[in-house]
């Protein structure tokens, strides 16, 4: 069976865009492969800078997995920070790695062309503790979505280059970028995302997530005017979720004319709280038990743990340690 891994940010409760674009993979992925997934906390404290706030977003993006079905029997699911070994990796890869190299990063690119001059190094770093994660877990792929690509090649470059140095270690990781990931538009069709405060909140409470779907924007069109369903948020975000079949039918309602824009949202809100329902229930529930999921989450981080001090034996010997 091929590995399979990923990490994702913990960046507070998800939104439809997370689950669509990233989490509905990861969890998927546990059907084919042996899966391995886990929080990024140590990336996360480029940009978090409050503990509360740290121990709530791992915690809410944990729940949130469970209640949409990963499987901790067969992913191994756990966070970055509960294993040294990550952040050890790092540190020999920073050894062999050239600053030029890093410089290329386009994060880092971006944060510079921003006039962010006072980045921190950990931030100009993020691309080898990423290699460091995938590299100890020696996964034939790595799903991600576009942005991420570059941050892949990243690693394989660091890979090839420790093996040229000390011989055949790791194995060189790919990248599993599945093409109709789809771009989730927000409320005001920009890309969702959580900085652009344009998101639909799939475990906010009912009057949030409510307000969120009501807020989509539309244009003036007359409710008796039939309507392109291309041109409407409300449809795109609908067909994202709805079956073909379902689809189908609201789109004849746009066509058709003496439908508004307020009956598609009804509609769109009715198909969220159905298909989360179940997950809804059991984010409430796990959130409510912190201890739980850090347990969880710790039961993961031992089996990982089993991987990682394999290839972290392994690197110290070629090294010298
Ligand atoms: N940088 C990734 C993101 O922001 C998260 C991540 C950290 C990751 N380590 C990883 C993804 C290793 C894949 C593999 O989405």
């Amino acid at each position: 069976m091929k590995r399979i891994l990923s990490g994702i940010q913990p960046s507070g409760k998800p939104h439809l865009g997370n689950y669509l674009g990233a989490m509905r993979q990861h969890i998927e992925m546990q059907k084919d492969f042996e899966a391995i997934l886990f929080i990024a906390d140590l990336h996360a404290l480029t940009t978090v800078r409050n503990a509360a706030e740290m121990k709530a977003q791992t915690l809410d993006i944990a729940a949130a997995y469970l209640a949409l079905g990963l499987d901790t029997k067969k992913t191994i699911f756990f966070k970055q920070s509960d294993l040294s070994e990550h952040a050890e990796l790092c540190w020999i890869l920073d050894c062999i790695t050239m600053m030029p190299f890093l410089e290329r990063a386009h994060a880092w690119k971006d944060a510079q062309a921003k006039g962010k001059k006072e980045t921190t190094v950990g931030l100009f770093n993020y691309p080898i503790l990423q290699a460091a994660d995938i590299l100890l877990y020696q996964p034939d792929l790595v799903p991600v979505g576009q942005d991420q690509k570059q941050h892949i090649e990243m690693a394989r470059d660091i890979a090839q280059n420790f093996n040229n140095i000390f011989g055949p270690t790791f194995k060189l990781p790919e990248p599993f970028i599945k093409k109709e990931v789809a771009i989730v538009p927000g409320t005001d069709g920009q890309k969702m995302s959580k900085s652009y405060g344009n998101t639909i909140d799939i475990f906010a409470d009912e009057a949030t997530l409510k307000k969120q779907v009501m807020g989509i924007k539309t244009d003036s069109t007359p409710l008796e005017t039939p309507k392109d369903p291309e041109k409407c948020l409300v449809f795109k975000l609908y067909s994202l979720i709805a079956t073909p079949a379902e689809t189908k039918a609201l789109e004849k309602k746009y066509r058709k004319g003496g439908f508004g824009y307020g009956d598609a949202k009804k509609l769109l809100l009715a198909k969220i709280l159905e298909i989360f329902a179940e997950p809804r229930t059991k984010y409430e529930k796990l959130i409510k038990n912190p201890s739980l999921l850090k347990k969880t989450l710790e039961d993961g981080a031992k089996r990982a743990k089993k991987l990682a001090e394999k290839t972290l034996k392994e690197v110290k010997e070629k090294v010298g340690y």
